[in-house]
């Protein structure tokens, strides 16, 4: 059987990734296929770069469009990044008949819509193992392991380079700069890595795991984000002493209302599963009626491990170019034609338990005041710990389960008390 034609839109850690791992593991990779998958041509802005990693056997070019185009080629493979030359490369892909295999979540999360119908349309696939959670095949898993569950919720730690920074401010007191410099050396970050530390990139790929899990349209406008740039050292600290890691959640979760969709910095038990998930590794955990908890844990960003997933789209891909369209597995988990429309919840009415730390005057009747308006508000306080702050004092709430609405009005009474003497820091806490 004649190989397998791909077309390879950039060559960078993930495309270099790719390249190395389909050359290293070539005789495995068609033993699994049924034939070879062969890279046929590549784009890339930098030529000569390209030459000395491939050779003479792979045709090169500057114009990723003219590889889209290339009759020859049967899957385009794009891992450039960005969101608008990639839509462009990615439409006319599936306009010319080609399957797509993407690593791009933020494409995705932007376009995606757009992107799965067109495909639905020309009756081709689209792939993207690789953008959630790197080298996890989580994509799969939600898409064909979990297909009898009905989803009740997921969470996980989706975003290598802010779980990188955490974990090397917490276990080796390295400033935030340096440990984010250093997931960018190492290849984690995004070209922009504002993405990943404002939460962006998580929120982009928890929109594609609600999609799956909830057969509901990639909505990614419509999360709540909150990244880790505004997290102080001292909650961190404080988190620690009163038993919690505080690490960079994506929740999705099904309620009666709605569904939650947010990412945040979130306290969770030092002693769960997620909490000790440390580096660049991600994981995520899926909750089904039928078959409960299940977790997927694994490498989330860097070459060879992104390469994995992509390599095994690629082979998903190969085997079922000649199925008919309506016998290949949907690209949200749902068919097509059967996605719901259940709302997003606005984040006030999402439901969780809080930390709350308040810098105040050490005096009495302060406490008695604060107390005074959660209970108003009906918030439960579960734990207070106070410990002193300079001429201050340090008063850290963890409250029972609350609406997030009901909150803020709390906490907009208890900034304008004359005693509080500096901006309420509030985090989620999720057990
Ligand atoms: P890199 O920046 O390392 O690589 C980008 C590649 O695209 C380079 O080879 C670059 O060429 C090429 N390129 C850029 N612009 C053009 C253009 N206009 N025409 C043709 N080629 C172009 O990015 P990554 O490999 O890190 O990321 C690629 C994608 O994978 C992104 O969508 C990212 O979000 C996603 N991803 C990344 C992960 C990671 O761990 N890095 C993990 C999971 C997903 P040149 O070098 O010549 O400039
Ligand atoms: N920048 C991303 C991360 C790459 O750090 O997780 C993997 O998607």
């Amino acid at each position: 059987m004649s190989s397998v034609k791909i077309g390879l839109l950039g060559l960078g850690v993930v495309g270099g990734g790719t390249w190395d791992v389909l050359q290293r593991n070539a005789t495995e990779i068609a033993r699994r296929a049924g034939r070879d998958i062969e890279v046929v041509a590549v784009a890339v802005r930098d030529t000569a770069k390209a030459r000395a990693l491939l050779g003479d056997s792979v045709r090169i070019s500057t114009d990723a469009m003219e590889i889209v185009r290339d009759p020859n080629i049967d899957i385009v493979v794009e891992l450039v990044g960005g969101t608008e030359l990639a839509r462009e490369w990615v439409l006319e892909s599936i306009a010319q008949g080609k399957h797509v295999v993407t690593a791009n979540k933020a494409l995705l999360a932007k376009h995606g819509n757009e992107i799965f119908a067109a495909a639905h349309e020309r009756g081709v696939m689209v792939a993207f193992e690789a953008a959630v959670a790197g080298g996890i095949p989580i994509i799969k898993a939600m898409r064909e392991g979990l297909t009898a569950n009905r989803i009740q919720w997921v969470a996980g730690i989706i975003n290598g380079t802010t779980n990188y920074i955490l974990s090397e401010m917490r276990n080796r007191g390295v400033s935030f700069a340096e440990a984010l410099a250093d997931a960018q050396r190492l290849g984690y970050a995004e070209a922009d890595p504002t993405f990943d530390i404002e939460g962006i990139d998580a929120a982009h790929k928890l929109s594609l795991l609600a999609s799956l899990a909830f057969g509901i349209p990639v909505q990614f406008s419509k999360a709540h984000i909150e990244g880790i740039t505004s997290l102080a050292q001292e909650d961190i600290q404080h988190a620690q002493r009163l038993g919690y890691t505080v690490k960079l959640l994506g929740i999705t979760r099904a309620r009666p209302e709605g569904i939650e969709l947010r990412v945040h910095p979130t306290l969770i038990p030092a002693d769960s599963m997620l909490a000790n998930v440390q580096g660049a590794m991600n994981a995520v955990l899926v909750h089904g009626d039928a078959v409960g908890q299940t977790v997927y844990y694994g490498a989330g960003a860097g070459a060879l491990p992104t390469a994995s997933a992509v390599v095994a789209d690629l082979v998903d891909v190969a085997r079922l170019l000649n199925a008919a369209p309506e016998q290949r597995v949907p690209y949200l988990a749902f068919q097509h034609d059967a996605m719901a429309d259940t709302p997003i919840l606005p984040m006030e009415e999402v439901q969780s338990a809080y930390y709350l730390r308040l810098r105040v005057d050490d005096r009495p009747g302060v406490l008695a005041d604060v107390a005074r308006i959660l209970a108003s508000a009906e918030i439960s306080i579960g734990s207070m710990i106070q410990e002193p702050a300079g001429d201050h004092a340090d008063i850290m709430f963890l409250t029972h389960e609350a609406r997030e609405g009901a909150i803020n009005g709390a906490l907009s009474q208890i900034q304008s008390l004359p005693f509080v003497r500096s901006a309420v820091t509030r985090l989620r806490v999720e057990a």
